[in-house]
């Protein structure tokens, strides 16, 4: 499987993967879920909002155990941010068919579409959507750095987008949903441990800064006559960072647009999304308003006008602790030893599934730490474990 999916959307300059929604690498990663849920005879389908679904018994009979990820990737991202999910979910199937399980219960494997918001500008389309947690309408407006709509994408890649929404029904049907990620930070290292469980998500968000200066001559205008926005945003960037040391918070502003993005042009505009998280939300909330303010003193300074939209937000997520113990003591029976529980920083379809359905997060080891590029890394027994250790989680919620 890893095989299959090594050359799809690599870039070969970067060696990064440029996997994104609606795209023709992410309509490969779809031709190949649809290949391995048909290659095991499982039933295979489509939601309403482009999720990928491969079933091992009756989907309409309720109380399924569901468990996947997603295919797409960041700008130059890993391989196993997502693919680890959704490739050991199937492996995990496979390993409880050779230990002769008989399930008791429905059993599906998941793509969510779109997790990582690399087009669109919003992370977990997909599950938002299921989840009511986007509307229709607000999808219908969102648009790629080239204009094209959401709708307008899905169409072109074949999907009908008219019934995109909100999707209850779907998720009454599922009693427990379980992702197994890679680790995007180095607690497992650090604490020698192949696989962790989560224990919550940071409150999260992404905001839009637009700073509107006056676009004129590098060369012919005077420094004194200058609205530059640049100088604004870099001031903001570093204010970013001051706020996020002094709150143990995280703040990044790592994309960023420029009209007219001429070497010889003071820019008329820049624009810079910042991606600022936190252990909590009023943390989260201090370090935001603090940025802004900040922003909008710098942008006064230089005749600057300034907007700021918050385009995405997501809040703290706790994953059930019933359900979490419950993965605890299952692993802590087959392996002997007790499983580590951490927190982390980085969004997931699990963590927007979590107010709907009971769920829970598996984490294997990342030796670096790094994610979101192509240094992401994690060694095969550890990948293995994690298989291992999917199969006995998903043997105790399916099989009993
Ligand atoms: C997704 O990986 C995110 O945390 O942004
Ligand atoms: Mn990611
Ligand atoms: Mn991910």
């Amino acid at each position: 499987m890893w095989n299959d999916l090594r050359p799809i959307g690599r870039d070969p300059e970067s060696n990064g993967y440029r996997r994104f929604a609606w795209t023709g690498a992410d309509a490969d990663c779809r031709t190949w879920f649809q290949e391995q849920a048909e290659t095991r005879g499982l039933t295979y389908e489509t939601d309403r909002n482009g999720n990928q679904w491969a079933w091992l018994g009756d989907p309409t009979a309720g109380d399924a155990v569901v468990t996947g990820s997603h295919l797409d990737s960041v700008p130059d991202g890993g391989a196993f941010d997502g693919p680890l999910g959704v490739v050991s979910s199937f492996a995990a199937l496979d390993e409880l068919r050779a230990r002769g399980a008989e399930f008791t219960k429905p059993l599906a494997i998941t793509n969510f579409g779109d997790e990582e918001g690399a087009r669109f500008g919003l992370a977990c389309v997909g599950s938002r959507l299921t989840a009511g947690k986007l509307t229709r309408e607000a999808a219908y407006e969102l648009r790629d750095a080239d204009g094209v709509s959401l709708p307008e994408a899905m169409e072109a890649a074949g999907y009908d987008p008219s019934a995109i929404g909100a999707d209850p029904e779907r998720l009454a049907r599922v009693g427990a949903f379980v992702e197994l990620h890679v680790e995007q930070g180095r607690a497992l290292d650090l604490s020698g441990d192949p696989v962790g469980i989560a224990s919550a998500i940071w409150p999260h968000g992404r905001w839009r800064f637009d700073f509107r200066g006056e676009a004129n001559h590098a060369g012919t205008t005077r420094l004194v006559d200058r609205r530059d926005p640049m100088l604004s945003y870099a001031e903001t960037v570093l204010a970013a960072r001051r706020e996020a040391e002094l709150a143990g918070a995280v703040a990044t502003f790592g994309k960023i647009a420029v009209e007219p993005n001429g070497v010889n042009a003071i820019p008329s505009l820049v624009r810079g999304w910042l991606d600022s998280r936190a252990a909590d939300q009023d943390t989260l909330d201090t370090v935001v308003t603090a940025i802004e303010k900040a922003a909008h003193d710098y942008a006064d300074r230089h005749g600057i006008d300034l907007d700021v939209v918050r385009e995405s937000f997501t809040p703290v997520v706790e994953f059930q602790h019933a359900l979490r113990d419950e993965l605890g003591a299952v692993l802590r029976e087959r392996t002997g030893r007790d499983i580590p529980v951490l927190g982390t920083g980085a969004g997931h379809d699990a963590g927007i599934l979590s107010e709907s359905v009971p769920t829970a997060m598996l984490f294997v080891r990342n030796p670096t730490g790094v994610s979101h590029s192509p240094a992401e890394h994690a060694a095969e027994d550890d990948c293995l474990a994690g298989v291992r250790a999917l199969a006995d989680v998903l043997e105790g919620l399916a099989c009993r």
